[in-house]
């Protein structure tokens, strides 16, 4: 088959790098791609990924069989409909289903209707009443925007003065939920879904702020290990339990139920398992860890569930963690230089693992980094430890301007035991 991939990043690029290895594909095209997709296959520069007819238009000059969507901007927009409606086998749910990402209110009040256990929240729409919330409430407090904000529409904080200055711009953009902070352990959870079924993918553990040790400002994601060590069948049977299957009771009581990934954010609480949003599409940086350990082929297993035949896809996963971690460009997540000059990059087939790109561009013999999060080096091996290492040695390798990482990927999950009901 041929395969489209859309997106430039390293989500996209641990997508096109499996699917490239499969012996069911006849070429994958990415697109617009990155300078390391460019080397799997075909790279559709001009094609923007959030112009969904553009998309659309790339598809049917390459006469694609089944597409990929990997950005949250492009399902928004409606590119799987344009796709499907062209006779497209899709992994990407409709721009109605997609409203679950993207409108926080949208997802809160669909958490509500199924009673699936989720932080308090209640609405904001004018600076008035965040005053009065602000006032009324003591502790920390949770602030989100209500559109797509690439993991940054979110502060959790309990100055009040930072609260007000966050929610009066957030604001300017519509209304803002206001929840409650919870405690705990953060998980990122995916099922995969063909329109009838559901499968549940290896759970994943992301870190979202941009220090060490969870400080500093939310990102897109740092770095993220995959299995979680502490997560035992106990606590995986009660978020199937508690959230995953009201989830998928009240997608098809709604007609959500859909062909493709929905990845819900959970906090592990003392209190039981907590959503703390939806998103409708693969994660990154958690894609890069959960691809590699994938050890049935990719491009059947996507097919299925873009055809509604999840049931027939063969899925194992190899015994093996693997930890990748996120360099960053200088300034990352506020503003930072794009266009710097890559000194060098581990080569691709390293036994340790692979460096993923994002949205990286060649020209000539060197590579340019393009966006916040510039590589993503995912180190694998036979337990979390030697992973890390991997991961670690692997980023040693990859050098430009000013580019920085977290240190402490994976490294609390030694001592982390998860929290037990009160
Ligand atoms: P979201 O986009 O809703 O996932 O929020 C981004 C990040 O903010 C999450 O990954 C959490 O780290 C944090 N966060 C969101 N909601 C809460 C909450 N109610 N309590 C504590 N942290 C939260
Ligand atoms: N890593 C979180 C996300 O993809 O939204």
């Amino acid at each position: 088959m041929r395969v489209l991939v859309v997106g430039s990043g390293a989500r996209e690029h641990a997508l096109a790098w499996k699917l490239a290895a499969s012996s069911r594909v006849e070429e994958v095209l990415v697109a617009p791609g990155n300078a390391a997709t460019a080397d799997l296959g075909r790279n559709l520069p001009r094609v923007s990924s959030s112009d969904p007819a553009c998309v659309r238009d790339a598809a049917r000059r390459h006469a694609v069989d089944l597409a990929v969507i990997g950005p949250e901007d492009a399902l928004a927009a409606g590119a799987a409909d344009l796709l499907r409606d062209d006779g497209v086998a899709v992994v990407g749910p409709s721009a109605h289903a997609a409203r679950l990402e993207s409108s926080k209110a949208f997802c809160k009040a669909f958490l509500l209707r199924h009673q699936i256990p989720a932080a308090h929240a209640s609405e904001v729409h004018d600076r008035a009443a965040l005053q009065r919330l602000l006032a009324d409430h003591a502790g920390p407090l949770v602030l989100k925007m209500d559109g797509l904000a690439q993991g940054k529409g979110v502060l959790e904080s309990d100055d009040r003065e930072a609260l007000l200055r966050f929610g009066t711009a957030a604001l300017a953009s519509g209304p803002v939920l206001a929840e409650q902070y919870l405690h705990g352990f953060e998980l990122s959870l995916f099922l995969l879904m063909d329109g009838n079924r559901a499968t549940m993918l290896p759970i994943c553990s992301d870190y979202k702020k941009a220090g060490d040790g969870n400080a500093g400002a939310n990102t897109g994601g740092m770095g993220a290990v995959c299995p979680v060590p502490w997560v035992d069948a106990a606590l995986a049977a009660t978020i199937d339990a508690q959230i995953v299957q009201p989830t998928i009771r009240g997608l098809r009581a709604e007609g959500l139920l859909y062909r493709g990934v929905l990845f819900i954010g959970i906090m592990v609480t003392e209190h039981g398992p907590r959503v703390l949003e939806f998103n409708v599409r693969f994660g990154d940086p958690e894609t890069q860890v959960l691809i590699p350990l994938l050890a049935t082929d990719l491009a059947e297993l996507l097919w299925a569930a873009a055809n509604g035949n999840l049931a027939q896809a063969p899925l194992r996963w190899h015994d093996q963690t693997a930890v990748t971690v996120v360099a960053a460009a200088d300034g990352y997540p506020a503003g930072y230089r794009s266009g710097l000059r890559v000194a060098s990059l581990p080569p691709s087939g390293d036994p340790r693992g692979e460096v993923f790109h994002a949205s990286t561009k060649r020209t000539g013999d060197h590579v340019y980094t393009g966006g916040g999060r510039c590589f993503s080096a995912t180190g694998l091996g036979s337990d979390l430890a030697s992973a890390r290492t991997n991961a670690y040695a692997l980023l040693e390798q990859v050098r430009f301007p000013g580019g920085w990482w977290r240190t402490d990927i994976g490294a609390h999950l030694f001592n982390a035991a998860p929290p037990r009901n009160s």
